[in-house]
């Protein structure tokens, strides 16, 4: 284990007293970039089209946004498509020759994906792939990216960490979703299925040599990380 990990910080004000709160959730996003007309419609024309309201919001886009530009990410790879809201917010914040290669295995969500990409502000920079996470992820390149998302079914983490510790560079980003387990990760008996498998995963991780990385808990907790 390297020094650090796994220790507690008795003098950290947040948890010793409590701060983080719903309110202090609140008070943050009132303070973050709002979300876009061309975003919230895509939220709503989804919804209509009968895809599931499970993308990441918009203080989550407005943050990994910020990641990406610090990092000087140009080429970004992504699990878990769904209606292309990631992915174009993701897009948005590479440079003109940036790219996102996203995978989906629902034709139906990389097909709504792909016409919204295109009607979008970013419609060059996003690449839809339709096939399993894995096998897509297979094709790609080693060191052919500056930064991964990976937010699809959760028992495929462990095979798309290990295919994008591959793919993206030295030093590059590593960025995981729902690391709280759709808000259930501490309950003594949580009723989705996935629990169990988010839980080996971030116990996993946690530990994972291969990456100096933390759970910010914005959304339903994101694993943030570097690539050593
Ligand atoms: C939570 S959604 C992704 C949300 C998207 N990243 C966003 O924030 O806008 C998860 C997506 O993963 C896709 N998915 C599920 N299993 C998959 C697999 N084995 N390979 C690739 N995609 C998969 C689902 O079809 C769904 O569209």
């Amino acid at each position: 284990m390297s020094p650090g990990r796994g220790v507690r910080y008795p003098g950290d004000m947040s948890v010793e007293q409590g701060l983080i709160t719903a309110q202090h959730y609140r008070y943050i996003a009132e303070r973050a970039q709002r979300e876009d007309s061309f975003l919230e419609a895509l939220r709503r024309d989804a919804l209509a089209a009968g895809i599931p309201a499970i993308s990441i919001g918009p203080i989550q886009a407005a943050f990994i946004q910020i990641l990406l530009r610090t990092a000087g990410a140009k080429e970004v790879v992504e699990v878990g498509t769904l209606a292309g809201y990631s992915a174009i917010a993701m897009a948005r914040a590479l440079p003109d020759d940036g790219r996102v290669r996203t995978i989906d295995i629902e034709p139906k969500h990389a097909r709504f994906a792909e016409d919204k990409v295109a009607a979008s502000d970013v419609p060059g920079k996003v690449e839809v792939h339709v096939g399993a996470g894995v096998d897509v992820l297979k094709t790609f390149d080693d060191d052919s990216a500056d930064a991964a998302f990976i937010d699809a079914d959760k028992g495929g983490y462990p095979a798309y960490l290990e295919e994008c510790v591959r793919i993206v560079r030295k030093g590059g980003l590593i960025m995981v979703d729902n690391a709280f387990g759709f808000g259930q990760i501490l309950y003594d008996a949580p009723t989705d299925p996935e629990v169990a498998a988010v839980r080996a995963f971030n116990d996993a991780l946690g530990e994972d040599e291969r990456v100096d990385g933390m759970i910010v808990p914005f959304g339903d907790g994101m694993w943030v990380g570097a690539l050593r």
